[in-house]
């Protein structure tokens, strides 16, 4: 294959440049890291499997009229996406209490919430994405006030599919991370959902069991990651030819 220019590297992707002009290939790697960095491993076949599911959930929420950056997969490990300019805020969104929020609040995890939360955590390594408010966002630039409207409709309702389409397959959706980015066409500016939606950035618990079929298993050392990041794709229908 050609050498192509690599543009990014970060804690799971890399990102090259694209084979026409406003695209990327975004690579998936197993490298895994939590908690900022401070952990550090590798799950084997991790990238493969995310790939595959972040392919499935983007394409379904595209059918629903969520525009999306991504193209098509290219292999195991790649897909193409549209270069976009991404929105330094990272949208959580809740449905059950767990991870950060039940720390913070000494509430169990589990617990439900009456409706869903979202919160909103400025994407800056350096200074472990602190949280931050509708108000810092817009004070400081980060998003305008419609574009953060349109995020959080678009967040909303990609809560909305995701918890059915999950619900379908015995897995509760307890809460996952989006990113945005803005993308330009014909001289217009659209908001767009970017990055990956996969085991790596959601929390999905069996739902008759709870068990955890999500990063959550290597955060705390539960061991059978690569098998439940399988489990996933398997319910999903998209298990990789191996
Ligand atoms: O750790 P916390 O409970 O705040 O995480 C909420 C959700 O956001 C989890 O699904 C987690 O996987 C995801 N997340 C992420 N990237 C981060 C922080 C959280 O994907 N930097």
């Amino acid at each position: 294959m050609a050498k192509r220019r690599q543009l990014f590297e970060g804690k799971a992707k890399v990102l090259f440049e694209g084979p026409e002009p406003g695209t990327l290939v975004q690579y998936f790697k197993d490298d895994a890291t939590a908690f900022n960095n401070q952990k550090k491993g590798t799950i084997t076949g991790k990238g493969v499997l995310n790939n595959r599911i972040s392919e499935y959930l983007m394409t379904r929420l595209g059918e629903i009229g969520i525009p999306t950056h991504f193209v098509r997969r290219l292999n195991m490990r790649e897909q193409l996406i549209r270069e976009v300019e991404i929105v330094p805020v990272e949208v959580v969104i809740r449905n059950i209490v767990a991870g950060s929020l039940a720390k913070r609040f000494a509430i169990e995890e589990g617990t439900a919430l009456p409706r869903s939360i979202v919160e909103y955590y400025y994407k800056k390594d350096e200074l472990d994405d602190p949280m931050i408010s509708e108000e810092h966002i817009t004070a400081f630039g980060w998003a305008t006030p419609p574009e953060l409207d349109e995020i959080m409709a678009m967040s909303l309702r990609i809560n909305d599919f995701l918890t059915g389409l999950f619900l379908g397959i015995g897995i509760r959706l307890i809460d996952f991370k989006l990113e945005f980015g803005r993308l330009w066409e014909d001289d217009q500016m659209r908001i767009v959902l970017a990055d990956e939606i996969s085991p790596d950035n959601c929390r999905l618990w069996d739902l008759k069991t709870n068990e955890k079929l999500d990063k959550d298993r290597f955060r705390r050392d539960l061991g059978g990651i690569e098998e439940a990041y399988q489990e996933v794709a398997r319910r999903l229908g998209i298990l990789p030819e191996s």
